[in-house]
């Protein structure tokens, strides 16, 4: 199924801090990242799908402080007791997940900053400053309003200290022109823009150690050093898959099959640090730079961006609860343009919890159950073909597929969410309950019927990278598992060839797919 050999399509989130539980605006970068990986892997492309944990830096060792543990225990637990189960209860399928503790990464890193070191790209110099911990960065007298960070609204700290820089302004001609040439390197269009300023505005060399604590990865030349912590967090979508190993070896053919990394999806309060600093640092390694970074917008409360610092953040598992996981993985792509920020509204989802889940889509395959089970025996009938029904779906594949390798998930998911409409429409119209009652009509009631099915088998296969629980759950009460093979193979270039779901093979009535959320209420 998969080819080896072929370049991967990689695609990275953030490795989030464990200073704290995650919340949703964590769970909007990761769920996005697992849909599109899922599409990816049904256009039938090897794919590799990271994900992790940012551990180092002085935020989270004052955290661990505050609660009376040391660093890394601290993160052994965040780890283990929040960040892995949450993932794994969004129906998260990353191939791998890296904590920037582990030993396979503090080795490259130490490695990749040897060498860069070895080049000449690093040198001796004082940070005189200002340095915001909840950003974890060195900050510019611009970013700051009456002393405070804009972001974290706290003051910041004052450093003075000796520390070991990167010469990252001798990037500054090149990065401009890559975006130049590259557009698509640096997406939206607004947050390339903003790149771009940033770097036409000129740009400092960046202090890449930290002298005043010790939690972090020493400096290989200067061990009363270690490495600021985003040169080292920066560094994991590179080290997670072999950096600077022997060619020959295992890590060196993940790298080789695997970088540049296809996607980097950030949020836009972290785009600098992957448009800026990371492309920098891989051009002074001579290594090729990333096919894209797309910044995405911020989930608001009450207009300000949710986060752990401001104590907004809504936990995954306050919604799942209510309205379940796949219409999680729904909702926010659905409502909010990738790239645009957005306000969750517990109103806004319930209502399209509603009329698009339950009503749209629940209820199209439960009333086609119904109907195969009533009029056919519950035996699927025999293939037949609406011309009309068949041309509209091609039409939805081609754009949801040009929709969605864009990262226009508002785009895709309407496409065929718009189609899921259409066959409703398809319902209503040929009335298949009236023709029921014509004994003389029985080959056109199973020919609505045939449409509809295989109607919503290319429904469930299309909406199975967003919604993959929901999806296999229909799949297997079209009977569809024990005929077709498994939804997670099938093929996105073959989801419009007409016909596909085998007459004679048995359907099931299964749970409902979206139950009423007042009956949940009353259940709770
Ligand atoms: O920045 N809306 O980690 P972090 C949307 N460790 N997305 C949000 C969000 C919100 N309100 N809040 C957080 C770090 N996110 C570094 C990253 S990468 C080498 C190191 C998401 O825990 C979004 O993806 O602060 C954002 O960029 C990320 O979480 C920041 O997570
Ligand atoms: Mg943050």
């Amino acid at each position: 199924m998969t080819m080896s050999g072929a370049k991967s399509f990689y695609l990275t989130t953030p490795i989030y801090y464990v200073n704290d539980a995650p919340h949703i605006g964590h769970a909007y970068t990761t769920v996005a990242g697992d849909v599109l990986t899922r599409w990816h892997r049904q256009r039938g492309e090897n794919v590799w799908f990271l994900t992790g944990t940012d551990e180092h830096g002085e935020k989270v060792m004052n955290t661990a402080k505050a609660n009376n543990t040391s660093p890394q225990d601290w993160c052994d637990r965040l780890v283990t007791d929040a960040w892995k189960p949450n993932w794994k209860a969004l129906n998260i399928a990353n191939d791998d997940f890296i904590r920037t503790t582990e030993p396979r990464h503090e080795e490259r890193v130490q490695r990749f900053l040897q060498g860069l070191k070895d080049s000449g790209h690093i040198y001796l110099g004082k940070y005189e400053g200002p340095y915001c911990i909840g950003c974890e960065e060195f900050k510019l007298p611009a970013d700051l309003d009456e002393g405070k960070c804009v972001i974290h609204g706290r003051p910041v700290e004052m450093l003075s200290e000796e520390n070991w820089f990167f010469k990252l302004s001798a990037f500054v001609p090149a990065l401009i022109e890559h975006y130049k040439k590259h557009p698509e390197a640096c997406e939206p269009t607004s947050a390339r823009n903003e790149v771009l300023a940033f770097l036409e505005g000129g740009v400092t060399d960046l202090s890449i150690s930290r002298s005043t604590f010790d939690w972090g990865i020493p400096v290989p030349w200067d061990t009363k050093q270690v490495v600021y912590v985003w040169f080292d967090a920066l560094l994991n979508y590179a080290t997670a898959v072999g950096l600077g190993d022997d060619p020959a070896s295992e890590g060196g053919r993940k790298f080789a099959q695997t970088w540049p990394a296809d996607v980097h999806l950030v949020g836009k309060d972290i785009l600098r640090f992957h448009a800026v600093i990371w492309p920098a640092m891989l051009m002074a390694a001579n290594l090729p730079v990333p096919g894209k970074v797309f910044a995405h917008g911020w989930l608001l409360v009450a207009g300000e961006k949710m986060s752990k610092s401001k104590l907004t953040g809504i936990a995954p598992s306050d919604i799942t609860d209510h309205f379940g996981v796949d219409a999680f993985r729904y909702y926010f792509l659905r409502a909010i343009p990738f790239g645009s920020d957005g306000s969750f509204s517990w109103e806004d989802m319930s209502a399209r919890y509603t009329s698009e889940l339950a009503n749209d889509f629940g209820n199209l395959a439960s009333r086609l159950i119904a109907m195969i089970e009533k009029y056919c025996d519950g035996v699927i009938p025999a293939v037949a073909k609406d011309d009309a029904l068949a041309a509209v779906l091609a039409e939805t594949v081609a754009t949801a597929d040009k929709a969605m390798i864009a990262l226009d998930f508002q785009g895709g998911i309407n496409s065929i969410m718009d189609f899921c409409k259409r066959v409703n429409g398809f319902v209503t119209e040929k009335e298949p309950w009236v023709v029921a009652k014509e004994v003389a009509r029985q080959a056109e009631l199973m020919a609505i019927l045939y449409n509809t099915a295989d109607a919503i088998r290319a429904l469930a296969v299309l909406l199975h990278p967003v919604m993959p629980a929901t999806c296999e759950v229909l799949w297997s009460s079209l009977g569809a598992d024990k005929t077709l093979g498994a939804i997670g193979d099938q093929r996105i270039a073959d989801v419009s060839n007409w016909g596909q779901l085998p007459s004679g093979s048995r359907v099931v009535k299964g749970a409902v797919l979206f139950p009423r959320l007042e009956e949940k209420e009353v259940a709770k």
